[in-house]
């Protein structure tokens, strides 16, 4: 059977000051009327029932979790004592599933990206499963036809064709190579054969654990005795005890890049990593100057502004072109919008400076 896993453990730097570190991106409603973290699930939900549903987050915003998820059985929004990246998170989530459900596929999700439509995400999901149903031992990756040299993104060299599932094409991967650096990203890029990797995921729960048995076991062992704890009355002081000690590790870099039975089916839909307040352009659609306003906004003889009022108060500007303006929580910022890369860094900063 297949089970939803969404990784909903990410602090939020990249869009304060409507993000705090308790009010990540995933929990904010960022356009639309859900949270991302609701739109995640409810994407899923038409191949996936709430008990079926896991979301592993942080145990600062597991309550805020459960409260926008209120359909989802409360043991399924599982806490973790401390963030370790994703591969403890996902080896988790396998623990949970493995023992549930010992063939139990898993389909593993970020929780703050934006897909439509959702029937092709949908069909993509079931060829997914289909591949997994033929192969139990493969690992399904989703690869996103790359439009620039991104470093913040992983990347899958497409091998052999195999026959398409649902249409959509699916190859062999070659490579998995996570956040490579400019030159190689530009490389790759030339090459024409790589895709980004969309970092979503599907495979047997048993599968998963087994590769990081073999590439990480020191982690899958410490994994072994949360799973093992799970459901009893050491459940809790094991996960305190065995979480903070686990090596931080993504899953791309734990499992993916070493793998050898990955595959990757083309990816159908648009998709959107919404990484900072400019994605906000491809989400709200611009006025005729090109800005993106949210909230009461008086944008004169501004070009190609984000501005947002999440206050209630108004922003009124003159003049000014390029920048990103937002105001929430009590907290400004102003950007030029070229410099945002540096916002993280700036955040951080302000955390340290109290
Ligand atoms: N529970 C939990 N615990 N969740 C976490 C943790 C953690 O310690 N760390 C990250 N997450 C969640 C984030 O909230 C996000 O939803 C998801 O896991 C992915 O983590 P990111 O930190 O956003 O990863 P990334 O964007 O740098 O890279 C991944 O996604 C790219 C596409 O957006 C990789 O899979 C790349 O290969 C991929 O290209
Ligand atoms: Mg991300």
């Amino acid at each position: 059977m297949l089970h939803a896993v969404v990784m909903a453990g990410g602090s939020g730097t990249r869009f304060w000051p409507k993000s705090r570190r308790n009010r990540p991106k995933q929990l904010l409603r960022l356009y639309g009327d859900a949270t991302m973290l609701q739109q995640t699930v409810a994407r899923i939900a038409p191949l996936v029932t709430p008990e079926r549903t896991l979301i592993i987050t942080g145990s600062d915003q597991a309550d805020a979790v459960r409260a926008q998820l209120p359909q989802l059985p409360p043991e399924n929004v599982v806490a973790e004592p401390c963030p370790r990246d994703t591969g403890p998170c996902v080896g988790l989530a396998a623990e949970i599933v493995a023992r549930k459900d010992a063939d139990g596929t898993m389909i593993v999700m970020p929780a703050d990206h934006v897909i439509e439509p959702r029937e092709k995400f949908l069909t993509t999901v079931s060829a997914a499963v289909s591949v997994i149903d033929a192969d139990p031992s493969a690992f399904v990756t989703f690869g996103i036809k790359p439009t620039h040299p991104e470093t913040g993104y992983g990347y899958i060299e497409r091998g052999e064709a195999l026959p398409s599932k649902a249409g959509i094409a699916l190859h062999r991967v070659a490579q998995f190579r996570e956040k490579p650096d400019r030159e190689t990203a530009e490389r790759f890029l030339a090459e024409g054969r790589f895709a980004w990797n969309s970092g979503i995921f599907v495979w047997r729960a048993r599968a998963i654990l087994d590769a990081l048995q073999t590439h990480r076991p020191v982690l899958a062992a410490a994994l072994d005795r949360v799973g093992q704890a799970l459901g009893t009355a050491d459940e809790e002081e094991t996960v305190a005890r065995e979480y903070p000690l686990m090596e931080k590790v993504p899953i791309d870099k734990a499992v993916m890049e070493k793998a050898t039975n990955v595959r990757v089916l083309e990816v159908v839909y648009d998709w959107n990593d919404v990484g900072d307040w400019r994605a906000l352009t491809a989400l709200v659609p611009p006025d005729d100057q090109g800005n993106t306003t949210q909230g009461k906004v008086f944008a004169n003889d501004t070009t190609g502004s984000i501005i947002v009022s999440d206050d209630g108060g108004v922003i009124a500007t003159l003049g000014v072109d390029d920048l990103v303006i937002v105001q929430s929580g009590g907290a400004t910022l102003v950007a030029r919008k070229d410099q945002l890369d540096k916002l993280k860094a700036l955040v951080e900063g302000l955390d340290k400076g109290g």
